[in-house]
């Protein structure tokens, strides 16, 4: 199993979509995703729990409550002998020694901004943690930001001097751009499923595009990572 964290210390950076994104893209692929879960607000076991009950859900993904350095090491475990292909971490904000260990333990850290000056800064302060961690216990690992929320139209300026900024640092190739679909996910539940039911309901088929879309760029990211993660 190769574990795929998503890690910043700023809340609202896009972790918890990126993740949820990511496990449809790969879910879509016929792979079997375990979810890590240490934020204590618990988002993707709300996540689940919206998706079953709107019937946008894959059997083959599991969420394993891992808030405590116990539990991740205990749902880790099961998870490998479990087959499970991913496992995606949704690594919540400020150091500690769980997410040390999330960090020494992953094979791909994923690192959301959106492009403001300030989240820049929280993402160029979160990419120096991990790599002065990984150089501190002489681990690799690849990391790569994801550049959230990008507008599909025109940049601003300052959006622009941003993608500047970003432009010279290890950067997963395709951005998550702002999106409903994106958005929606958390209520809807798996983004590939809901397409599925969409096209399957004339009163939806209108936004299913929108959706596909996003699906498509979705499956870009998950490609860009699982090509990185072979290589
Ligand atoms: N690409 C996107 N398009 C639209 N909305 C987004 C996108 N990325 C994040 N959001 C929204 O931004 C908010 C914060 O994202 P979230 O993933 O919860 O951040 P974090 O997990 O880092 O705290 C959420 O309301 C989410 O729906
Ligand atoms: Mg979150």
């Amino acid at each position: 199993m190769k574990l795929i964290s998503f890690y910043s210390f700023k809340g609202g950076a896009g972790k918890t979509t990126a993740l949820m994104g990511l496990c449809s893209a790969l879910a879509f692929k016929q792979k079997k995703i375990a979810l890590f879960e240490s934020d204590q607000n618990r988002p993707l076991t709300r996540w689940k729990e919206n998706a079953i009950r709107n019937d946008a859900w894959d059997q083959a993904c599991e969420v394993f409550v891992a808030d405590e350095l116990p539990l991740m090491v205990d749902a880790y475990g099961q998870a490998d002998l479990g087959g499970f292909d991913y496992g995606l971490v949704d690594a919540h904000g400020a150091p500690s020694h769980l997410n040390n260990c999330i960090i020494g333990s992953s094979d791909y850290l994923l690192v959301p901004t959106m492009l403001t000056p300030l989240d820049i800064d929280e993402a160029l302060a979160t990419c120096r943690y991990i790599i002065e961690l990984l150089m501190a216990e002489r681990l690799q690992a690849h990391t790569a930001i994801l550049r959230m929320r990008v507008p599909i139209g025109r940049l601003t300026v300052s959006q622009r001097a941003a993608y500047d900024i970003l432009d010279v640092l290890p950067l997963c190739d395709t951005p998550m751009h702002e999106r409903d679909a994106y958005a929606a996910m958390k209520e809807r539940g798996m983004l590939h499923m809901t397409v599925a039911k969409m096209a399957d309901d004339p009163a939806t088929r209108r936004m299913l595009h929108y959706s596909q879309r996003a699906l498509d760029e979705l499956a870009m990211i998950g490609a860009f990572i699982e090509k990185t993660l072979e290589s």
